[in-house]
């Protein structure tokens, strides 16, 4: 039994199948969770930042009545997207874009909402606290005045790397260990304060651990991701969302 409930992400109760479609911690728990907190209101016009399939985009269109644009630069997941969408019966308030941030095309002040999950903090690995800022800055610039940003992606605690799980988080190249990936939620809120946004709240989500735990048992391919989790006793690895407001 859930210590939250998520009435929305409820009716898509296999994951199995919804973390065949998704590759993060909560899934579309964690998304209705930051929609709520945005909030996500009917008409709203979202953009989704690194959309993947196009699931949890799909989902903010269905079930909270947004127009949403979701936007991945790889693989194929524009036409996962629309696939997706025919399958939600969302097709007319979804677009899938290939592009990524900072380098989307999309016009200044657009959108109402951004909100990413466990993708950011891939361009970390590759690219370094300077590539994340340019990534928050390309968010704080499509974003209306007043609009908000709900960030959510695996963070780690302000402890050091327990040494049973050093070997695993610091080697591997998915894009880059998870340790070049992983920051903590306070340098993480700095990173989102210092390219103009207000901070209205930050923390860890109530459910993160359990998250993980589904993440570990359901992803498909997560069994080395599984092995670490189970090792680090949730002592390292957690998850962080920062809520954030472009302010006039
Ligand atoms: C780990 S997946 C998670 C995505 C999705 N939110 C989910 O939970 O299923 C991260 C996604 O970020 C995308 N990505 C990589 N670089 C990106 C960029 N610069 N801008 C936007 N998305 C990017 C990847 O293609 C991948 O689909």
């Amino acid at each position: 039994m859930s210590e939250r409930r998520y009435p929305k992400a409820a009716a898509y109760s296999d994951l199995s199948y919804v973390y065949t479609q998704t590759s993060g911690p909560g899934a579309l728990e964690l998304t209705e969770f930051l929609a709520e907190k945005i909030p996500v209101k009917p008409g709203d016009k979202v953009l989704d930042v690194g959309t993947n399939s196009g699931y949890q985009t799909c989902f903010l269109a269905k079930e909270f009545g947004a127009f949403v644009v979701g936007i991945d630069p790889w693989g194929d997941s524009v036409e996962r997207l629309t696939t997706n969408a025919s399958a939600f019966n969302v097709a007319n308030r979804v677009v899938g874009l290939k592009v990524g941030v900072p380098d989307t095309k999309l016009a200044s002040a657009s959108f109402d909402a951004v909100i990413s999950t466990t993708t950011l903090e891939m361009i970390r690995g590759m690219e370094g606290d300077d590539g994340y800022r340019r990534a928050l800055a390309e968010i704080h610039r499509v974003l209306k005045s007043g609009g908000r940003f709900a960030l959510a992606e695996p963070m780690h605690k302000a402890v050091p790397i327990p040494e049973e799980i050093r070997p695993m988080v610091t080697t591997g190249d998915m894009p880059a260990p998870w340790s070049e990936c992983f920051a903590t939620l306070e340098a993480t809120r700095a990173l989102v304060e210092s390219v103009g946004f207000g901070i209205i709240e930050a923390a860890e989500p109530p459910d993160a651990h359990r998250w993980w735990d589904e993440f570990g048992r359901y992803s498909p391919g997560a069994e080395d991701d599984w092995d670490v989790l189970k090792k680090d006793r949730g002592r390292w690895v957690t998850l962080g969302y920062v809520i954030a407001e472009k302010r006039a």
